[in-house]
């Protein structure tokens, strides 16, 4: 075994997971370095403000503004990206793999954007690509995704993994909020930033997603097949509503395999009171894995901040200079390229599921029926029918109606039709119904 005495990592941003990364590094050198094999020395940190406070004060390596110095430093073995974003840092970590080294990274844009392409780059140079941080902040999801769960045939990842929106949702439905306030009082709090767009259209969930189901499922799923849906719709009545049928309202990130085809969506969904995602709150996020074998396992934890995301940075580091020092030979393998046999990506239209909707009608006889006939022409059957606040001066009534599992596209159709029916006002919310 050639073991090498120091590994040399080169920092692509000092923000809040790099100055993570660096403070746990500087703070517990000997024990990380007897896990790694070997000493792991930052030879320098990458960054767009030299005059910037960090976490880290006075590091005992350059901090520098100067990329190809950094990526070309002979000393570095292992590029380590936690800038975030898609350029520069897509080209930064092809740079680094051409030029062979090994790179962590925690960026799921890059990965749900390029993974497919990066993960080639990796194989074709024998060096080691590691993202363990791009999904889930510390819990540890990838890994399991690429070994211990490898055994079985995975039907379905389940997911709450934007603690962002789900600091809201839990606010919303707590509090009473609506959506606008509890989003003001994540930004307030710094969980949500100025921008909340990536957050709350279920975009950064969406990345992750497509990182999470081309591990599940041995293929290659980019951002672009994932739909997704946002909560900006969600009102607190919705809570309400959902809390008296029985189910919380998250958003939730799904990728099921049925009938030989993959479906990735993400949506705001009715989850049954009794079930663990139901239970997640605030920040933390969970990921939800049926395997063939193992049954339902639930991974669940603190999706960000600075130490858990750190801790994943850091183990995949470790898991690099093993390797390097030829401890553990093989990298994870990488998600094959889609070929034959592999599952084909399901259009949303295929699925089918069950819907909450709150709609807005003209209080008189016979609405229920109109509604219910359009329904029942799409071939979708009626669970159950509640009239909420009937508003006399409006001579208007708010009715939900939860639906059985129906096809999608007949959904899409029927709320088309329902919502030109001259007895209704308005379709406020629909929201699709997940099982147990
Ligand atoms: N924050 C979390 O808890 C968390 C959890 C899981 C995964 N992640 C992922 O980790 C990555 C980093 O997130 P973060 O929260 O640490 O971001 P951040 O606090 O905004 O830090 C980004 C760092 O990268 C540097 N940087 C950005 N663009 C640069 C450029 N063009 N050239 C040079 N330096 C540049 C910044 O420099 P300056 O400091 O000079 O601005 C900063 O030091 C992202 O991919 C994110 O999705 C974050």
């Amino acid at each position: 075994m050639n073991v090498r005495h120091e590994i040399g990592i080169a920092l692509l941003g000092m923000g809040v997971v790099g100055g993570g990364v660096a403070e746990t590094l500087l703070k517990k050198p000997a024990v990380i370095a007897q896990r790694a094999g070997s000493s792991l020395i930052i030879r320098g940190a990458l960054v767009r403000d030299l005059k910037k406070a960090r976490a880290v004060q006075s590091p005992p390596f350059p901090v520098t503004t100067d990329a190809q110095h950094l990526l070309t430093l002979p000393e570095v073995q292992v590029v380590v990206e936690v800038m975030g974003g898609e350029q520069p840092a897509f080209s930064y970590i092809e740079r680094a793999l051409r030029a062979g080294k090994h790179v962590v990274t925690a960026n799921k844009e890059v990965l749900a954007k390029h993974g497919p392409q990066l993960w080639d780059l990796a194989h074709q140079k024998g060096v080691q690509l590691r993202f363990e941080a791009s999904v889930g902040g510390g819990i540890p999801i990838i890994a399991p995704l690429q070994r211990d769960l490898l055994a079985n045939d995975i039907s379905s990842v389940r997911a709450i993994i934007n603690g962002t929106t789900n600091f809201i949702l839990t606010r919303m439905a707590r509090d009473g909020l609506d959506f606008g306030v509890a989003l003001k009082q994540a930004q307030d709090l710094g969980y949500a930033e100025a921008d909340p767009t990536n957050d709350v259209e279920g975009i950064d969930a969406a990345y992750k997603l497509a990182v999470l189901a081309s591990l599940a499922f041995h293929t290659r799923v980019t951002a672009a097949d994932v739909k997704h849906e946002g909560i900006t719709k969600l009102r607190a009545k919705d809570f309400q509503y959902a809390r008296e049928l029985g189910y919380a309202i998250k958003l939730l990130a799904i990728a099921s395999h049925t009938d030989g085809g993959v479906t990735v969506r993400v949506h705001p969904a009715l989850v049954p009171q009794e079930t663990l995602l139901a239970k997640v709150d605030g920040a933390f996020n969970a990921v939800e894995v049926k395997g063939d074998l193992t049954g339902t396992v639930t991974f669940h934890g603190l999706g960000a901040g600075p130490y858990p995301t750190a801790s994943a940075v850091i183990a995949d580091i470790i898991n690099v200079a093993r390797a390097i020092n030829g401890a553990d030979r093989l990298p994870p393998p990488p998600p094959p390229a889609r070929a034959e046999g592999a599952p084909r990506l399901r259009s949303m239209e295929e699925l089918n599921t069950s819907y909450y909707i709150r709609l807005n009608v003209h209080d008189r006889p016979g609405v229920l029926a109109r509604i219910a006939t359009v329904l029942g022409s799409n071939q979708i059957s009626i669970a159950s029918v509640i009239q909420k606040d009937a508003d006399e001066a409006q001579n208007s009534a708010e009715l939900v109606i939860t639906t059985h599992p129906a096809q999608e596209a007949r959904m899409q159709r029927a709320l088309l039709e329902v919502a030109a029916l001259d007895v209704v006002r308005e379709i406020n919310t629909s929201i699709r119904v997940e099982p147990v």
